[in-house]
């Protein structure tokens, strides 16, 4: 399967991918890197291991972003079968939600529905499953739809919250977590095994 991965920031979810595509492991080929700052790590590891990068963005600075209709077809060019958003911190428009249902996943660092939502992004999710108590956390895997982590839940895994966590600790310990699952789900994806229960939920069948 043909991939393309959106981001915003690091990128080590991205690096994690493409090292597993890399190593065989996936069935599917990151093609393209999008992204809304042109001098992310993100965008600067794929420069390196000769990824494409578009730049989808209408903020200051990056005048020269595609468009959505623009980049609906640089998407088509390539072929493109499934999204991937890590760590991208856009809202996705309607646009490449219809072109692209049901094929565009997001990673989330709490276990959502909890800590999601507009403004809870970074640091701020583990500073608020900190504040409030909560004794586990861990990273989500969810298909997109045009709010910010509504979308139906697909993967989750639980990690430990530890009584005198920083946020940094906690993030890294999840950050972990997340390298391991998305590489996870994107096998499944790419394997066909993702399936729909009638009222909406994707499921994941695991391999015969
Ligand atoms: C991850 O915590 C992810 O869950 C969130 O943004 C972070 C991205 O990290 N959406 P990286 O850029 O993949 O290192």
């Amino acid at each position: 399967k043909k991939l393309a991965v959106f981001v915003s920031g690091g990128g080590s979810n991205f690096r994690s991918i493409h090292e597993a595509s890399k190593r065989g492991s996936l069935h599917g080929d990151v093609l393209v890197l999008v992204t809304n700052k042109s001098e992310c790590g993100g965008a600067e590891y794929a420069r390196n291991n000769g990824i494409p990068v578009i730049l989808f963005s209408k903020a200051k600075g990056e005048p020269n972003g595609l468009s959505p209709s623009n980049l609906v077809d640089t998407l088509r060019k390539f072929e493109v079968d499934f999204i991937l958003l890590a760590g991208y911190l856009k809202l996705i428009p309607a646009e490449l939600i219809q072109a692209y249902e049901r094929s565009i996943l997001n990673i989330h660092p709490s276990l959502l529905p909890a800590f999601g939502g507009k403004g809870y992004y970074g640091m701020k999710v583990h500073k608020a499953v900190i504040a409030s108590g909560a004794r586990f956390s861990g990273p989500t895997i969810h298909f997109v739809d045009e709010h910010y982590d509504t979308g139906g839940i697909l993967a989750q895994r639980v990690v430990p919250v530890l009584a005198n966590d920083t946020a940094e600790e906690l993030a890294a310990r999840v950050l972990k977590e997340e390298h391991q699952l998305y590489v996870e789900v994107v096998e499944a994806l790419c394997e066909e095994r993702v399936v729909w229960r009638e009222d909406g939920v994707p499921l994941i069948r695991s391999k015969e």
